[in-house]
């Protein structure tokens, strides 16, 4: 299947005219579309369908409790297909199943260890900042993203770990990252870098490929394993004044 991928678009502030690349088969939103949900819009009609993970800025000065249903019912009203903590088997042209599945997945901040998690969390108290959301009438805090996130890791863990059914191949989608080897090379490993990646090493292979957006960087690298190896890409536009839209593909396509 030929698969098209854009993430982190931040149609909030950004400005950039989505475009459907030439012979793909399926779209890939891999999250921090728009916070304001306005530039969704714009993949209402796609010529292909279209899958959509939502990013931890879809949730920017919202109550998850109550976006959550409103992001679904957005969705389903423009044609999109909003994933989270699903599974989707679709066929591709030449008769293979893939199994998607995806969720945001959020930061557990146990990157570095258990031993880490206190410090980890105090640097994630800058993203939740940034986003003042609320759950449950409270303040997204870290405490709560990683509650939020426990509960998609397991989610993700189990249905991974799912004896092969009727798919070929299984391809990940979470907008968190599944390694600290998709950190940010402008920062490196830091306690911060927890906020943005998660210690899902041992569940890639488990995937032939593991799509996510969050960090504002691209990458593409592969980890071999026993079964094979598993393709890890993050194709993040980012902000342009920040210069991370530099090495962004628009009509990037990959297959599996
Ligand atoms: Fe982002
Ligand atoms: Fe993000």
């Amino acid at each position: 299947m030929r698969l098209q991928l854009l993430s982190d678009l931040h149609l909030e502030t950004e400005v950039f005219e989505p475009a459907p690349a030439p012979d793909a088969e399926l779209l890939v939103l891999a999250g921090d579309v728009d916070s304001s949900w306005g530039g969704l819009e714009k993949f209402r009609g796609w010529p292909v369908p279209v899958l959509f993970v939502a990013g931890n800025h879809e949730f920017d000065q919202r109550e998850l409790t109550q976006a959550w249903p409103q992001l679904r019912e957005r969705c389903t009203h423009l044609g999109l297909r909003l994933l989270e903590c699903e599974s989707l088997v679709l066929t591709d042209r030449s008769g293979r199943r893939i199994r998607f599945v995806a969720t945001i997945r959020w930061s557990d901040f146990d990157l570095f260890g258990a031993a880490q998690r206190a410090r980890a969390m105090r640097a994630g108290g800058y993203f939740v900042n940034i986003m003042r959301a609320t759950r449950g009438g409270r303040p997204l805090d870290a405490a709560a993203v990683r509650a939020e996130a426990l509960a998609c890791g397991a989610w993700l863990r189990s249905e991974l770990e799912r004896p092969r059914g009727e798919w070929d191949k299984t391809v990940a989608i979470t907008h968190f990252a599944p390694s600290l080897r998709s950190a940010d090379p402008r920062y490196g490993a830091q306690p911060g870098s927890a906020s943005f990646c998660n210690a899902d090493d041992a569940l890639l292979p488990h995937a032939e490929l593991w799509i996510h957006g969050h960090l504002h960087c691209q990458h593409d690298y592969a980890i071999a394993h026993e079964h094979g190896t598993t393709r890890v890409v993050c194709n993040a536009r980012g902000h342009a004044r920040k210069g991370e839209a530099e090495g962004h593909r628009p009509l990037l396509v990959l297959e599996v």
